[in-house]
């Protein structure tokens, strides 16, 4: 029989949080508020203001982070903790801050991984137009420039944006865009040209400043299966693949639209406004490497008319994707072969080999996953103790799916499960528990905040001592 390549030497054993589900201290020393502290008052479920209390106890957590043997830890800067306006005035008791996380971190041998901004744009941003606006891209790069100056002699990993395709994909419920914007797509459209310009001047910037460090995007990226092998319904996988997966991969890599997407955006009336001078700073802004977040697989068919899709309950995916092209609608259908979470998400752990693969072969760059885990309404049993084997059984098949990957010849050099500790989830709250360590307080009663190891805390402890081979 043979033998599965193991994990490579040196293999970046991480887990992942952002700031604003895990820090708190919302509107502490000098922190503005960002777009999802704007949301968060409105909605009784999404609080934000205290989640994790990082801010206060990073100390205790990294202390953790050692214990269960992290090689990287992915963490995000919150941008209006160093500029509150998102421009103009610097805090310096903000950047105090994160130079004694990264401290903290490096105390502990583990590497620092950056995301610069994940979903919290500075809300004084966002009443200037936020990304609608061409000045948020200047904007972006002088916080970058911040960044690298100041945390650039200890952090080597960076990542430009999280899920900026998920950003457009579902912009008025993650709050990139105001609700009630006319003509939202298209300024999504817009916005997206805007954040890739962000990202693409954030990568110059870092490769003049750090020429050793690394940075790359870190988008959400899902392999999307055809409803059957209907040639029709594989053009709608591919359709829909080209503009949920490589419009944002083949921008970040190469500087160049997809065409399938352009097309998309051409008919249905989306198109940016782009410029050959910004074409030519998309094309000289180049990743180091590919981040993703994979949590599940999409299957999307064709829905033709009169035709009955016998046996799938056919839901329809966003309102954006039901696309024109070649007169096929796409559709989000059930796939009969997964199981599903607790929350309805998809389970596909060989989804994910197959993902890691297609991103590989496409841009020929080396991967680390930035996120993939199972959310979960976790119980504290007695002695304070978290049985949590459903998790286990998740990362494990999981973990066993990227062996393959890199088996099959994927250049795979890191793996960060989502989430390092418990945080609030980005729509669901506190009781969709991602991490290997209990926070001990529920949706509204704040409780001690206590931490404590789950089972998973232990097993994945057992994975990372033994590179992998101890699943
Ligand atoms: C990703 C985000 O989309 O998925 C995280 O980068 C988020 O911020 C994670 O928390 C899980 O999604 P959710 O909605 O369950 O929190």
């Amino acid at each position: 029989q043979a033998v599965v390549k193991p994990f490579p030497d040196h293999f970046l054993w991480g887990a992942s949080t952002s700031a604003y589900q895990v820090e708190g201290a919302w509107n502490e020393e000098g922190k503005g508020p960002s777009v999802i502290d704007k949301a968060s008052f409105h909605d009784g479920i999404t609080d934000f203001t205290v989640t994790s209390d990082h801010y206060h106890r990073f100390q205790q957590d990294i202390k953790l982070f050692a214990e269960l043997g992290l090689k990287t830890y992915r963490f995000s800067i919150a941008w209006s903790r160093l500029y509150p306006q998102g421009d103009g005035r610097l805090n310096e008791q903000g950047l105090a801050f994160y130079d004694r996380l990264i401290d903290e971190i490096c105390r502990h041998g583990i590497e620092p991984l950056v995301t610069l901004y994940h979903f919290d744009l500075p809300w004084a941003l966002q009443e200037k137009g936020g990304w609608s606006n061409l000045a948020t891209v200047t904007v972006f790069e002088r916080y970058a420039r911040t960044c690298f100056e100041r945390f650039g002699d200890r952090v080597k990993y960076w990542l430009t944006i999280n899920e900026q395709n998920i950003m457009i994909l579902k912009g008025e419920i993650i709050g990139t865009l105001p609700p009630g914007t006319p003509n939202a797509q298209q300024m999504l459209y817009q916005q997206n040209h805007h954040m890739m310009l962000a990202q693409a001047k954030a990568m110059i910037l870092c490769h003049q400043l750090l020429p050793e460090a690394k940075i790359g995007p870190a988008p959400n990226i899902s392999c999307v299966y055809a409803a059957s092998a209907r040639p029709e319904d594989v053009l709608a996988a591919n359709n829909f693949s080209a503009i949920r997966n490589w419009l944002y991969l083949d921008l970040a890599v190469h500087g160049r639209y997809n065409a399938v997407a352009w097309r998309f955006m051409e008919e249905k009336g989306y198109l940016p406004a782009v410029t050959e001078q910004e074409m030519a700073i998309l094309r000289a802004g180049k990743p180091d490497f590919i981040a993703f977040n994979y949590y599940a697989s999409a299957t999307v068919g064709a829905d033709l008319p009169g035709e009955a899709r016998e046996g799938e309950e056919v839901q329809q995916v966003e309102d954006q994707q039901l696309a024109g092209i070649d007169r096929t609608v796409y559709v989000g259908t059930n796939n009969p072969h997964l199981g599903r979470n607790q929350f309805g998400w998809y389970i596909d752990p060989v989804g994910f080999r197959i993902t890691a693969r297609e991103i590989y072969e496409r841009y020929n760059l080396p991967l680390i996953v930035t996120e993939n885990g199972l959310g979960a309404f976790d119980t504290l049993e007695a002695g304070n103790k978290v049985y949590d084997d459903y998790r286990i059984d998740y990362l494990r098949q999981h973990i066993e799916q990227l062996q393959l990957a890199i088996d099959d010849g994927v250049a795979l050099f890191g793996y960060c499960p989502w989430s390092a500790l418990d945080l609030v989830s980005t729509h669901q709250g506190i009781g969709k528990r991602y991490g290997f360590i209990y926070v001990n307080r529920d949706e509204h009663d704040l409780k001690d905040l206590a931490r404590y190891r789950k089972k998973s805390f232990f097993w994945y402890q057992r994975v990372i001592a033994s590179n992998g081979a101890n699943l």
